[in-house]
């Protein structure tokens, strides 16, 4: 099938280029979609950097152009950019939206997120392409192509939820940073991270949401080997939308002063409840104890335990027993 994939590269290569166009050179994508780019503070700079695009508000635009030049319809659907109906009929997936290229490490298009630029209610925000024989969403990280000399160089990566979170980092020169892209985080992804650095700092939305995405993502990230810290922003924000609220300045100066390991973003959480209760510091501790459980490295373990034995002030042998009934299953 070595064809079919070159043949698909080629086609998300057209359709990008062809995005592109419409947001620069057409009227329609300078009055909407470069004006809504501008409105969020995107510059030229960055909108190349992330080759973003506008499709126009047409039923068959792109498909007509393609077809056209010689792509097929059998083509245009195995690269999902039309949906075809029972009946034969097709139209292009993507209409009137801004898009967002998603790059394989080597730089080549293999999706594409689109947002939508109204609050229509019945229509979801994002629209992303689907599963085909080049983009299998669960080993794809959105950013790693523009980030990835960065988080070699800087020795971690920060792991964010959105398209535009990854952008705004960029717009503030934080370079190395990914982003899961509202799904959930996956074991290939995590090894996909391991291949540049062994430390990912979470950076969620600071909601209820972001708050359970971090917790799973910790234990996933520990579990694969790799050093995990986190970062929580104030409630409702994200990077977009905090960085641009304080500035590129304070916006960096939060992530190095918030910055924490994910005991102490543990206890943090949990503690508020736990303090004058028991059960729940009894609760608390376990959860703690079963995140280190997740890690492979037996020494990273046994710092992990001394550094909980004296911030929750309980003795580490307590600590160590709870850890080996986890761990009985290795043994
Ligand atoms: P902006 O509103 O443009 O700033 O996006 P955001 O990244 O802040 O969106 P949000 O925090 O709601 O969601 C995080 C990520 O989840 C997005 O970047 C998308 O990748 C994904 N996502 C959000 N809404 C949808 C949706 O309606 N459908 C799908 N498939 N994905 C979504
Ligand atoms: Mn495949
Ligand atoms: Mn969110
Ligand atoms: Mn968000
Ligand atoms: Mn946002």
């Amino acid at each position: 099938h070595q064809d079919e994939r070159e043949g698909l590269y080629r086609l998300m290569n057209y359709a990008k280029d062809y995005y592109k166009e419409s947001l620069l050179h057409s009227e329609e994508g300078q009055s909407i979609g470069l004006t809504y780019f501008r409105e969020r503070g995107f510059n030229d700079r960055i909108i190349d950097k992330f080759e973003l695009g506008y499709t126009l508000n047409e039923w068959d635009h792109l498909s007509k152009k393609a077809l056209g030049i010689g792509y097929t319809v059998d083509l245009l659907a195995k690269a999902g950019l039309i949906v075809k109906k029972d009946d034969g009929r097709f139209y292009d997936r993507f209409r009137g939206r801004v898009i967002f290229p998603v790059h394989n490490l080597s730089g080549k298009v293999i999706a594409f997120g689109a947002r939508i630029l109204t609050k229509e209610k019945d229509q979801p925000k994002y629209i992303n392409s689907p599963e085909t024989e080049i983009y299998h969403k669960s080993n794809v990280l959105y950013g790693m192509y523009q980030a990835k000399n960065a988080i070699r160089r800087e020795d971690f990566c920060y792991l964010v939820e959105g398209y535009t979170d990854v952008i705004s980092m960029h717009l503030s020169d934080v370079d190395n940073v990914v982003a899961s892209s509202g799904t959930a985080l996956t074991e290939e992804q995590i090894k996909l991270i391991r291949r540049f650095t062994e430390n990912v700092t979470v950076l969620f939305d600071g909601d209820a949401a972001g708050i359970k995405a971090a917790l799973r993502g910790i234990d996933l990230i520990l579990k694969g080997g790799l050093n995990v810290r986190v970062l929580l922003l104030p409630d409702g924000d994200d990077p977009d939308s905090y960085s641009k609220k304080v500035g590129t300045t304070a916006f960096k100066q939060y992530l190095k002063d918030n910055t924490k390991d994910f005991i102490s973003f543990k206890i943090d959480l949990l503690a508020a409840d736990a303090k004058h209760d028991p059960i729940k510091k009894a609760e608390a501790i376990r959860d703690i104890v079963t995140s280190i459980s997740l890690i492979p490295d037996a020494i990273k373990r046994s710092v992990y335990i001394q550094e909980s034995s004296s911030l929750l002030k309980i003795q580490e042998t307590v600590l160590l027993t709870e850890l080996n009934k986890l761990r009985i299953g290795d043994l």
